[in-house]
Formats: C-alpha cells, sequence, structure tokens
C-alpha cells in the first residue's frame, strides 16, 4: 500500500483497524488465487476429451479396413440401407455353412465375390449372416438338394468371400443372386443381388439398380466382383 495512502488512513481510522484492513486485502487476494486454481480442472479437460476424439478416429479407421484381396468398404455414412426385394418360390431353410458353392466341372463363368456387411455408420459387423441360393449357369435350381445354396459368416473385420458361378436367366427373371443377411440377434434382410450390363435387368420388375455388384475382374472364363451389404446391425 502506497505510504500516503496508508498515512491517511491512520490518521483516520488509526493503525489497529488498518492492519485489520491489510489482512483482509491479503484474504481477498488468496481467495482470489484459490478461485483461479479452481478453474484449472476445466482447461485441464481439453486433454481429457482427446481420448473420445481417438475413439472417432479410431472408428473412422476402422471403417478402412483392408484386411485382403484390395477390397475396401465404399461406404460413406450414413449410408442407405441395402434394399430389400421378395425371396421367390425356392428358398431352402438349413443351408450347408460354406463359402464356395462352385463345385469341380460346374459349367458357367466362376464368380468370386467379395466385400463387407457394414452398419449404415459403416462399421463392419463380425459374424454376420449371409446365406446364398441362386439357379445355375443354365437358369435352373436344385430344389431336391443343395447345389448353389449354402451360408456362411462374415469374419472378424465384417468381410465375406462367395465363390459360385454366374446364374442363368429363367423365363422372367434377369441374372440374379438370392441372399439373406443379418447381423447377430438383428433383423433379417431378404433380397437379391443383380449382375451389370444384362439386357434383360431393364425388363425385370424386380430389378433394382442399387443390388447390381461391381465387376473388378473378367478373365473370360472368371469373374471378380464386389458388393457391400448394408444392414440394420
Ligand atoms: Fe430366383
Amino acid at each position: 500500500m502506497h505510504p500516503r495512502i496508508e498515512m491517511f488512513l491512520r490518521t483516520i481510522f488509526g493503525s489497529h483497524i488498518i492492519s485489520m484492513g491489510i489482512i483482509m486485502l491479503a484474504l481477498i487476494a488468496l481467495t482470489a488465487c484459490s478461485n483461479a486454481s479452481s478453474k484449472l480442472p476445466i482447461f485441464q479437460a481439453t486433454p481429457a476429451e482427446s481420448p473420445a476424439s481417438t475413439d472417432i478416429q479410431t472408428k473412422a479407421a476402422q471403417s478402412d479396413v483392408t484386411p485382403a484381396a484390395g477390397s475396401i468398404p465404399d461406404c460413406t455414412s450414413p449410408a442407405s440401407l441395402t434394399p430389400a426385394l421378395t425371396e421367390g418360390p425356392y428358398f431352402t431353410a438349413n443351408l450347408p455353412e460354406r463359402a464356395s458353392l462352385w463345385e469341380d466341372g460346374m459349367a458357367g463363368t466362376k464368380l468370386t465375390l467379395t466385400g463387407y456387411v457394414l452398419t449404415p455408420d459403416c462399421q463392419p459387423i463380425a459374424q454376420a449372416l449371409l446365406d446364398f441360393w441362386q439357379a445355375d449357369a443354365n437358369g435352373q435350381y436344385d430344389n431336391r438338394g443343395y447345389t448353389l445354396r449354402g451360408h456362411q459368416y462374415t469374419d472378424e473385420n465384417g468381410r465375406y468371400e462367395l465363390i459360385t458361378v454366374v446364374p442363368g436367366e429363367y423365363p422372367g427373371r434377369t441374372e440374379h443372386i438370392h441372399f439373406k443377411a443379418q447381423a447377430p440377434g438383428g433383423p433379417v434382410l431378404t433380397s437379391q443381388l443383380f449382375f451389370p450390363g444384362v439386357q434383360d435387368n431393364q425388363e425385370d420388375r424386380i430389378f433394382d439398380p442399387s443390388l447390381v455388384i461391381a465387376i473388378t475382374q473378367d478373365n473370360g472364363s472368371s469373374l471378380q466382383a464386389i458388393f457391400n451389404f448394408i444392414i440394420q446391425p
């Protein structure tokens, strides 16, 4: 405190009161410091929020899973659900578990279809169930046995691989593969996949262009293609 001010105050109030005033000013200063200290956790909360940001980044990285075969999920959140289509008359329950429906000597063009089962948030769904059934290259279904019928589960990255044959057309229908997809404990999606560039696609009243697989390689006798399923978890 300035000596002149202190002298003035001492003249008016006496030295005892001035001493108490100085103590009170000191207490006010300490309280102010204490309040400033109590605000520190608020600023410290900023780094504490960073793990949440890391979580988001981790999830984004998870949506870019690249485990194998060079097929990266082509998914932008929020993604539209894969549309449902009619089951048709040829579904058979209790399909055998197998990723390859292709058999030695089978006529037709071999097809390797890969991709992911994803949520609308583009998160891979591990252990998602996929049922596939289809006609053979001549448009014939095996309704007695299990030829070209089978189910499989996605791996820990939500990825699947189906090895089969390009189905033939049958009266009234363009080329298509039937499927059911289900996340663990989730609803069942029943629908169909189609092929690009097939003339009869436009004549098929069930055809949906959003269900066309993407051909990535065509060797004449075999095709490689990609399709990602977007389903409710
Ligand atoms: Fe069919």
